[in-house]
């Protein structure tokens, strides 16, 4: 059995100079609380009490190639050397960008920033001034950021506090957020095409964007139904709308083009993090040349002084090479499957009202009498004692996940760790 009494000492000294302890809110919300690390190989990630854990959290998705990617570190140590940062412009920045041309559809021209939040800004910023307008409408349960504008529909007291479809009820998820904010935007429920084509056609006047996760990956894993994405393409071209796919998540996960690629759905504008670059922190705006121009020609300001440092682009490079190396995908694909078909397998045998849902390289586990899960409505149904039991039981015996249900695969994971994965899930299950 797991103890985690040197990372409880840790956090009780962390919490003395950290606010609550941590750099990042999600990181207080480990099993048993937040935890200290000591290092992380492959598919491994070790804790300061010395446990060992097969890790399908991923750094909460960067680790696509594995922790500590002999390549990765490789092509950061060597470029770093050259110096970290100019105020000025370096080769390998237009490698990258020429890359992610090839690679993603929609990607004509871009900007490299340093994380999701402030890409999905940008793109908000330059979808009003192309449009005119200013409203962005975005679904209940996707998670764009921490930033003011869509620190919205991520919570709520309960499922029916949500109110209607049509008009739902929207609540803050933090404090301080400044007053109007929510005159901002328009929120619904993801996955209704119907009801998304008849709030576009009455209120087109107002709105710049739809901005969606293209698979709802911060509250369960839930494909887009057949057509939706469509639907939402054809509305966009109709009402001068920018679509914008916030492919954090699903950006080199789903494919290397992105779930732009996966589903041949192109958006006008799109966001790519986390995986993009093993844990080091840059991210891309990306877009169509009509919309990213205004970028280009300076009209919509994009800054930062720390954007693609020599090290993080370097990081990207490394991380793209080793994903377009050999058969990165048709292996954490085949990998995700089997551990979706064998934790069916094992809710099966233990009679339980286990729901598995994904696509393989990311799926979902949580508990629940529906038979599919296709929003957040039905996500706020799930059984949140008994998945953090399993989550909990997961963790100590050696298998990280994320609280809230969602697993990963890395190019790292090998067969050997997913039957281990299903051999302690069994385990877990006698005892829930
Ligand atoms: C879909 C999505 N968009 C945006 C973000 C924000 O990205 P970051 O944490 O890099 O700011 C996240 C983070 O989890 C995300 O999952």
């Amino acid at each position: 059995m797991f103890t985690y009494e040197e990372s409880a000492k840790l956090l009780e000294r962390a919490k003395k100079s950290l606010a609550g302890g941590v750099s990042s809110e999600f990181r207080k919300y480990n099993h048993p609380h937040a935890i200290f690390y000591s290092h992380a190989e492959g598919s491994r990630i070790y804790d300061v009490d010395g446990n060992e854990y097969l890790d399908f959290t991923l750094s909460q998705g960067p680790m696509i190639v594995g922790h500590n990617h002999p390549h990765v570190v490789k092509m950061v140590e060597e470029y770093a050397r050259n110096g970290q940062l100019y105020a000025g412009q370096h080769i390998l920045e237009i490698e990258l960008a020429e890359k992610l041309q090839q690679l993603i559809p929609s990607a004509e021209l871009m900007r490299f920033c340093l994380d999701g939040s402030e890409a999905v800004q940008t793109a908000f910023r330059i979808a009003r001034a192309k449009t005119g307008k200013q409203k962005f409408l975005h679904f209940e349960g996707h998670y764009h950021g921490w930033l003011d504008n869509v620190a919205w529909g991520l919570s709520t007291p309960s499922v029916e506090a949500l109110g209607s479809r049509v008009d739902p009820n929207v609540f803050p998820w933090t404090a301080g957020l400044p007053e109007h904010v929510e005159d901002n935007f328009i929120i619904l429920p993801w996955n209704d095409l119907a009801l998304l084509g008849k709030t576009i056609k009455e209120k087109h006047g107002e709105i710049a964007a739809i901005i969606t996760e293209p698979i709802m990956g911060n509250n369960g894993c839930i494909m887009p139904k057949d057509g939706y994405l469509q639907g939402m393409r054809n509305l966009c071209n109709e009402f001068n709308i920018a679509l914008i796919f916030d492919e954090v998540i699903t950006g080199f996960r789903t494919s290397l083009g992105g779930a732009q690629s996966y589903f041949n759905i192109i958006p006008d504008l799109a966001i790519f993090a986390k995986a993009i670059a093993s844990g080091y922190p840059i991210s891309a705006i990306v877009g169509k040349r009509e919309w990213m121009n205004l970028v280009a020609e300076g009209k919509v300001i994009h800054a930062g002084t720390m954007n693609s440092s020599n090290s993080t682009v370097a990081a990207a490079i490394g991380t793209i090479e080793v994903l377009e190396s050999g058969n990165v995908y048709e292996r954490i694909f085949k990998l995700g499957l089997q551990l979706m078909e064998g934790l069916r397998a094992i809710g099966k045998k233990y009679n339980s009202n286990l729901l598995v849902q994904g696509l393989g390289p990311m799926l979902h586990t949580g508990f629940t009498d529906l038979k599919e899960v296709n929003d957040f409505r039905d996500v706020l149904l799930y059984d949140k004692v008994k998945l953090n039991k399993f989550i909990a039981g997961m963790h100590d015996n050696g298998i990280r996940i994320i609280g809230r249900g969602l697993w990963y695969i890395s190019a790292a994971h090998t067969e050997e760790d997913i039957h281990t994965a299903l051999e302690t899930a069994s385990k877990v299950f006698k005892q829930l």
